[in-house]
């Protein structure tokens, strides 16, 4: 039915109008890359020379805008996007924080509330998830996706898309996604952004793509292409991503968007000798969407007359967009998003803050927690909190919160407030700043940390020191705030660390000397009261790094999925001819899927229904899992397995399941799994998708690098 409607309606258009409905401004707020300067908005739309604006928000605003595109010729609707990358006016924890929860109900419900929240506020889409798998933690946008694992990362980009879309286009509840950035844009040489990336066909089928098809089956309305070159071809004007793999093999029917200015930026990389070139490679190579480079609106007109660009691509691209403003329903009503009353009633309302403080306490991984230092007792006397983000309230938001309000924010120290009131005595000293050199803040907090039972520190990155164009060469703890934690620790007195941060960052000293550690990275509106509740107890945190920890920066890109080599390290000593480093050893400082719990859990008992998997077959994998220690708690046990030997070589390892199980203290239960020839596939030399067959090693545990129970199975013919 609706392509019927589309059909008449491309009938009605002239070409400019199509070629507008393939172009896309920002407003004027919230500029999300470089701005050029452009008067002329308004009248392009009223012109019908615009399909859709990013950066316009508000109800007012929206509708506003809105008007002027019902006063162009044709009436079409616009769709206004946004970057909703962790939720809108309430905050959420950054994306990888939220996938340190492994929790994928708890993902899909945020993305649930923030898409609540934006529809309400008039906007149709966001820009989101970002389903980049990230192996170096130097890159800055590292903050915005799942973390390293292609497993965990498809499982997790399957659960926001859902979550943003809900039951669908066209209800008022429900946001476009966008999984973006297609494609590979997260192995930018050397972490840098924006640079090139050369990769192997196989790691980008097995290790990139995959999070990318599982959007597509999630169902995801839109993709953003990626700023960087693959293999020497931008990915604006790979015809090979886009056609062949996305829009051919995948069928796919949604609309891709360039990112921001590429389709222009392909002139910068030396791929197209002006905007004109640009535009004919971006539309050929199915890039329906021009974000901001004003290189289809003055020129695709031209290239049709020219014989350049058969009108049959632009008709199919602006057939993409018209689908979605119908799926939207903006045809029936324009301005059926853009309700006031609604938005007064949705924003920051009770439920949602619920919904994010829940996520945050889920986020936070506990590192290390010697002689049970946490949880804290209620009835502490004195408690000192120490160091720059102890009283920070902006920078709990984390990088990508557009919409968020400052007084939205419970810092760490008013959570501890809010939790505590006047039963403890809350002391307070900044100490330093979060990347100034100066120690002069030292002295007093040491007077303070002297007269505390108990001193919790907050150290780590302000709010735009990770994120887009945020990469770095030391990702050190900035500034002087290890110093501050070694003259606090010398106190003698007890120190638990909070690490709040946008990515993996290096504090070797603080690891290895200080008791206790929880990493909270950037945890939205809710952190100081989340914090406050993981401190106390209140919740027992259960999350598991979703992203290798480094020893240092030398060791980048360092995952645990590498590929076998010859000579394999056989220990941390033995570098004699070895795959191994002569200063420090191959393992990393905090391995992928670690993190504690205030309780301890056993595996045991583990059985599996065959040794033999036949190729339609499945092999149940079981055992006991039991919670040892005195709390409640959840485990996330996960099961990783090797192809011990293929046509291609494989990984040492890689997690092909996980379940979060909440065990009370003492209770014990069976955990399944299933295997199927799935589950062993790969892509062989031909690039065939499939399973060989021969021996493989079961691993279960509780971390990649903390494997409890193995067995080994075949796979046969
Ligand atoms: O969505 C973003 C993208 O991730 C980076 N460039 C700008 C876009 C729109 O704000």
């Amino acid at each position: 039915k609706i392509e019927k409607k589309i059909d008449s309606v491309l009938k009605l258009m002239t070409l400019d109008e199509k070629i507008g409905q393939l172009n896309q401004y920002t407003g004027d707020r919230d500029a999300t890359g470089p701005i050029t300067n452009n008067p002329n908005k308004l009248k392009d739309i009223r012109d019908g020379k615009l399909g859709s604006m990013l950066n316009v928000r508000g109800a007012k605003e929206t509708r506003e805008v809105q008007e002027v595109a019902m006063q162009s010729r044709m009436k079409i609707p616009l769709i206004f996007g946004l970057d909703v990358i962790h939720g809108y006016r309430v905050t959420f924890p950054i994306p990888l924080a939220e996938a340190a929860s492994w929790d994928l109900a708890a993902m899909e419900n945020a993305a649930r509330v923030a898409a609540r929240e934006t529809a309400a506020s008039g906007v149709h889409w966001t820009f989101a998830p970002m389903v980049d798998i990230a192996r170096d933690p130097r890159w800055g946008r590292v903050m915005e996706g799942a973390g390293e694992d292609t497993y965990l990362g498809s499982k997790i980009a399957f659960a926001r898309v859902k979550g943003f879309q809900g039951k669908g286009l066209g209800n008022l509840d429900a946001v476009m996604a966008c999984a973006k950035h297609f494609a590979a844009y997260g192995a930018a040489i050397a972490g840098r952004d924006y640079a090139a990336v050369d990769m192997s066909d196989h790691t980008l089928w097995e290790v990139y793509l995959p999070p990318f098809k599982a959007a597509v089956d999630a169902g995801a309305a839109t993709f953003m292409n990626s700023f960087n070159t693959l293999n020497g071809i931008p990915a604006t004007g790979n015809a090979y991503l886009q056609r062949d793999i996305l829009k051919d093999k995948w069928k796919y029917t949604g609309f891709v968007v360039s990112d921001w200015g590429s389709i222009g930026e392909m002139v910068d990389h030396g791929f197209a000798k002006n905007k004109t070139q640009a535009a004919e490679l971006a539309i050929k190579a199915g890039s329906d969407m021009d974000m901001e480079s004003r290189s289809y609106l003055p020129n695709l007109a031209k290239l049709v007359a020219d014989k350049k660009v058969p009108v049959a691509l632009i008709d199919d691209a602006v057939r993409r967009v018209l689908r979605k403003k119908f799926e939207l329903g903006l045809f029936d009503d324009p301005y059926r998003f853009s309700n006031e009353a609604r938005q007064e009633k949705e924003l920051n309302s009770p439920e949602n803050r619920k919904a994010s403080l829940s996520m945050a306490e889920k986020s936070i991984v506990l590192l290390k927690n010697n002689n049970q230092v946490l949880p804290l007792a209620k009835n502490l006397k004195k408690i000192a909190v120490i160091g720059p983000l102890g009283k920070s309230e902006k920078d709990m938001q984390g990088f990508w919160s557009i919409a968020w309000e400052k007084d939205n924010l419970v810092s760490l120290y008013q959570g501890l407030k809010n939790k505590l009131g006047d039963k403890t005595e809350l002391l307070y000293a900044k100490g330093c700043e979060i990347s100034d050199s100066s120690k002069t803040g030292f002295a007093e907090a040491v007077e303070v940390a002297k007269q505390a039972d108990v001193i919790v520190m907050a150290v780590g990155e302000a709010l735009d020191m990770s994120g887009e164009a945020k990469s770095k060469t030391n990702i050190h703890i900035p500034g002087v705030q290890e110093d501050l934690i070694k003259a606090i620790q010398a106190t003698g007195k007890p120190v638990v660390v909070l690490v709040m941060a946008g990515r993996p960052l290096i504090f070797n000293w603080t690891a290895d000397n200080v008791p206790a550690i929880m990493y909270t990275w950037w945890l939205g509106s809710e952190a100081g009261n989340a914090m406050a509740n993981v401190l106390f107890g209140d919740y027992n945190p259960a999350g598991k790094l979703p992203m290798t920890f480094p020893r240092d920066e030398g060791q980048i890109p360092v995952y645990y999925n590498y590929l076998s080599t010859g000579r394999p390290a056989k220990n941390d000593k033995d570098t004699r001819y070895r795959s191994a480093y002569l200063d420090l050893p191959n393992s990393p400082k905090f391995a992928f899927g670690y993190g504690l719990s205030y309780t301890t859990f056993e595996y045991a008992d583990l059985a599996l229904s065959a040794t033999e998997l036949k190729m339609d077959g499945k092999i149940e994998v079981s055992f006991t899992l039991k919670n040892t220690g005195k709390y409640d708690g959840e485990e996330v046990a996960q099961l990783y397995l090797q192809d011990k030997f293929a046509s291609v070589v494989r990984p040492v390892k890689e997690l092909k399941d996980f379940q979060k199980v909440m065990l009370k203290a003492g209770e014990s239960k069976k955990i399944t799994f299933l295997i199927n020839k799935e589950k062993l596939s790969f892509y062989n030399q031909q690039l065939k998708w499939g399973a060989e067959a021969g021996d493989f090693k079961l691993m279960i545990g509780t971390a990649s690098n903390n494997i409890k129970l193995e067995k080994d199975f075949a796979l046969v013919e």
